[in-house]
């Protein structure tokens, strides 16, 4: 019976000893893999950002500026919609409409600014709850009103435009031309939208 007992145990602590062993090799081996992804990855930053003649450190801030203006973008097409489908009023068939063409828009620069910051050697955020933590733009209560809808809208495009001349400038001192020039694209159009907006919103038609 001592014998019996004894001899369980010696087999019952090999066994421990072997199993610690394969988590050992477990984990050794996790970790090899996880440095070689980590090396591929940076090699492949590295290879496209050579052949773009970027230097990974000095994008890494620009890549970063765009993050902010992602997260904006995505709180901002879902301000838009919420305008679309909730105005009411007189101005319904062209607010409602106008509305549906700059979420549309919107949702263009999103896709743009993502593959931008993924071409800058970064990985565009995409949960919607880190959005929020990030963005400057808040979320917009539901509205029927279309003056309260272009008051937040004009509001927002005047925060992006600041933003957007600071990427620029922030591109500019890295040699980072295609984020210069996707900036000066935004900006060039926001720029008419917002004067369009303006004389729209503003009538100074004398009443009688
Ligand atoms: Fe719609």
């Amino acid at each position: 019976m001592y014998y019996l007992r004894v001899v369980s145990y010696i087999v019952f602590l090999y066994l421990y000893i072997d199993s610690i062993c394969l988590t050992k090799n477990d984990l050794i081996g996790i970790f090899v893999l996880q440095q070689k992804s980590k090396l591929l990855k940076q090699q492949n930053i590295m290879k496209t950002l050579d052949y773009l003649h970027l230097d990974a450190s000095a994008v890494s801030k620009v890549s970063t500026a765009l993050q902010q203006l992602l997260a904006d973008y995505q709180v901002f097409y879902t301000n838009l919609r919420n305008f679309h489908w909730n105005i009411k009023g007189h101005g319904f068939f062209v607010l409602h409409s106008k509305f549906e063409e700059m979420y549309d828009d919107t949702a263009e620069k999103v896709d743009e600014l993502a593959e931008r910051i993924l071409m800058l050697g970064g990985t565009p955020e995409s949960k919607f709850s880190e959005y929020l933590k990030v963005s400057k733009i808040k979320e917009a209560d539901v509205t029927s009103c279309g003056n309260d809808a272009l008051k937040n809208i004009l509001d927002t495009y005047g925060y992006l435009i600041g933003e957007e001349r600071k990427v620029l400038a922030l591109a500019g001192e890295v040699d980072d031309e295609a984020t210069v020039a996707l900036m000066s694209d935004y900006l060039k159009e926001q720029e008419k939208l917002v004067w369009m907006l303006v004389a729209y919103s503003t009538c100074d038609c004398k009443e009688k």
